[in-house]
Order: C-alpha cells, then structure tokens, then sequence
C-alpha cells in the first residue's frame, strides 16, 4: 500500500480555508517592503537576488541605492563594472552583482530587453536558480510557482512534518510536490511572500511563535509538538581554514598600499590591504611571536618607530617596509565554504617606493573610491581602533 503524504488527504474544502486564513493573515501584516510597491519584475528579480544570501533588513538601502544607480534593465546591462561592485560592497557573494549584468545583457540580445515571462525562460538567466525563478515567476507573472528557501522549507516541514533532510538537494521535490498542492493558484505571488513573512517572523528555527500563527489549526507539529524537530538538517561541514598574513604599510605622505585582486575567483577585482597565503604553522609562530610584545604602537609617523630588532620574515615583497612589533590582531571572514585568518601587521614604507600594477598609495580619505571587501573593512577597523587608544 503506497502511504500517502499528508497534504494529498487535505479535502478542497481544507485547502481552501487554509489559502483563505493564510492570504488574509498575509493581507492584514505584510511588511512594507520596496519591491512590494509594484509588480515590475526588475525591481522583483533584483530583491530577489539581495534576499538570497542577505537578510531583509540589510538589504533595504542597497536596493533603493541600486534601482537609484541602475533603474532599468538596459541601465544595469550597461553598468560599468566598479559602480557595480560598489552597489554591492559590504553585501558578500560579489558573484551575484556579475550574474546581474550578465543576465541583463542576456535580456537585452536575447528577449528584447523585456524580463521573460516564463519559468524556463526565467532560469535560463544567468545566476537564477529555482528559488529565484519561482519568487519572479509568481510575483511578478502570477505563475503557480513555488519559491522554495530554507524558510519555506522550514514552514513546510513542520506543517506536513517532513522527514526529508533540507540540507539534502533531492528532498527538493518532497517540498515542491507540497507546495504545488497547497499554493493558491490565483495569488500565487502573495502566497510565497506569506511564507516567507511567516517563516521570517512567526515559524522561526528556534523558539517559534506558534500561538501567533494564522496556520496553527493546519500544523501537524503544532498538533503533535513537534516543532523543535523540523525541519531535519544535517550538520553543515566546517569551513576550511586559510591563512593569512595582512600588511597595513603606510608611506610618508600617510598614504596606504591597497592591491587589486586578480579578475576570478573570490573577491575579483576587488581591494585590499596586500594579503599573503601562509600555513597554519607558519600563522600560530608568528601570533605567538608577535603577541607576547605588549607594546605600545606607534602610530604617528613624526615619532620614532618601535620596530622589532629583528623582523621576521614577513612579506618578502616589501623589502623596505619596518614593521611594528606587534601585531594589530586577527581578522576573520567566513566565505561559505571557507574560512580566512588574517593577523594584520601595520608597517612603514622606507627608501624607494615600488609599486606594481596592481597597487596604488592612497589617502584614507579616498578610500570611499574603491570597493571594499568585508575582510578588508575589518582589517581597517583594527587600524582605526589602534589609533583611537592614543
Ligand atoms: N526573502 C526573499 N524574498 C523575499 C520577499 N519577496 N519578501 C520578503 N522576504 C523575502
């Protein structure tokens, strides 16, 4: 006997009482949120592609500074690529914003600059998965589509209490085949914003607001209690460790030493202090090393430098850099599946400048001209916080 999925036993007459509780709940407490202002699915995909790895909060003035910079597809299509890359600084997967103009220049030669209009065409998009499709589909075309995130999955597993594990791509389907059941098929848009709205403010993971919420008489944990063990999720593996040495060299004219990364892979194009790869061993002796001196820095370029006597060997590139005895501390980022260290030294370029291609000595105070990763961003604040105990 084929057991049956509990949203298959739902009778229309459920179903509907359901899409109507849940539509009018939606109705009475959405959030007022910028791409909700219309149905333009410009402004829709590009909230989308924000919301992906980025919380609603964070998201709101880059998306009113984006459709401000780039207001129409053809805009977008044409952005060069350092205003692009700084909409995005400080809002991480730097891919996302390249997928964007790509996939805009996709719609200008291939669609005739309009978005279109059906799911395949949708995916076919450069940087729109299945999620995105489907949030752009219902809410901008009215598409039955779902659009399925870690919150929905989240929603859904309590209310059918699915065993399948989320962290797993073949339990897609398991919540897909939900979803095609239970999304209203005339509000389509509005149903997958309700889940999200749900899952973002009542069926959070931890401690979740049951009593609040406009579904509780269809949930099969709330019936059961089971809240606490959806939705199922393996453990996601460590990140890796990388580390890194970071130099913060400043000349005499206080000017500081910014390096281009290099145009692929993580952080292209992209700003920072110099950086070098290390081992682990190679990161721990130099922490231990340079840690142990509680000296004060000396910050001011007037004073005489502390500088170690003997300067281990850090950064073989910057042979007339003295460097301070002390470390400036560690900065850590995690980049989903990696984990970067960087201890940051802060040293003084002497004698002849050499600057290659891709560095430039620029002024704090033109720092705003370029696009700043977050490692970046930190490793400037431990500067700032340094100069601030003098
Ligand atoms: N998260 C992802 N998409 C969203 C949307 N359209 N509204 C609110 N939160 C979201």
């Amino acid at each position: 006997m084929k057991n049956e999925q509990p949203w298959e036993a739902w009778s229309t007459e459920t179903l509907q009482s359901f899409q109507t509780d849940f539509i009018a709940w939606y109705e009475q407490e959405k959030r007022n949120l910028p791409w909700r202002v219309n149905l333009d699915p410009y402004r829709i995909w590009i909230s989308e592609i924000m919301l992906q790895q980025t919380r609603v909060d964070t998201v709101i003035d880059y998306y009113y500074r984006f459709m401000e910079w780039f207001p129409t597809i053809k805009a977008l299509a044409e952005a060069p690529d350092d205003k692009l890359l700084k909409a995005w600084e400080g809002l991480g997967y730097y891919s996302r914003a390249r997928n964007l103009k790509i996939a805009a220049q996709q719609i200008m030669t291939e669609f005739n600059g309009q978005m279109p209009q059906t799911i395949d065409e949708i995916r076919q998009l450069k940087g729109i998965g299945p999620y995105t499709a489907g949030a752009i589909g219902s809410i901008a075309f009215q598409l039955p589509e779902p659009a399925i995130d870690g919150n929905v999955m989240r929603v859904v597993s309590r209310l059918f209490e699915i065993d399948a594990d989320i962290a797993k791509a073949s339990s897609r389907k398991v919540f897909e085949a939900a979803m095609y059941k239970i999304i209203d098929r005339a509000r389509p848009g509005d149903f997958n914003q309700a889940m999200m709205d749900l899952g973002s403010a009542i069926c959070t993971p931890t401690s979740p607001k049951c009593e609040e919420c406009p579904i509780q008489s269809y949930c099969l944990s709330y019936q059961h209690n089971t809240m606490n063990n959806y939705p199922v999720k393996t453990k996601k593996l460590k990140p890796k460790d990388v580390y890194y040495i970071g130099g913060i060299i400043e000349n005499k004219a206080q000017e500081f030493l910014l390096e281009q990364r290099g145009t692929a892979g993580l952080l292209a194009n992209m700003w920072l202090f110099p950086i070098e790869e290390v081992t682990k061993e190679q990161f721990e002796l130099l922490q231990k090393n340079w840690e142990k001196e509680n000296q004060q820095l000396m910050l001011d370029f007037n004073e005489e430098p502390l500088v170690a006597e003997e300067t281990p060997d850090l950064f073989e590139e910057f042979e007339q850099v003295v460097w301070q005895k002390r470390s400036l501390g560690e900065v850590t980022h995690i980049f989903s599946h990696l984990k970067w260290h960087i201890l940051v030294f802060y040293g003084r370029q002497t004698g002849v400048e050499q600057t290659a291609e891709n560095q430039r000595w620029i002024k704090p105070a033109d720092f705003a001209n370029f696009v700043f990763p977050k490692p970046q961003q930190k490793m400037l604040d431990l500067l700032k916080k340094e100069q601030q105990k003098r």
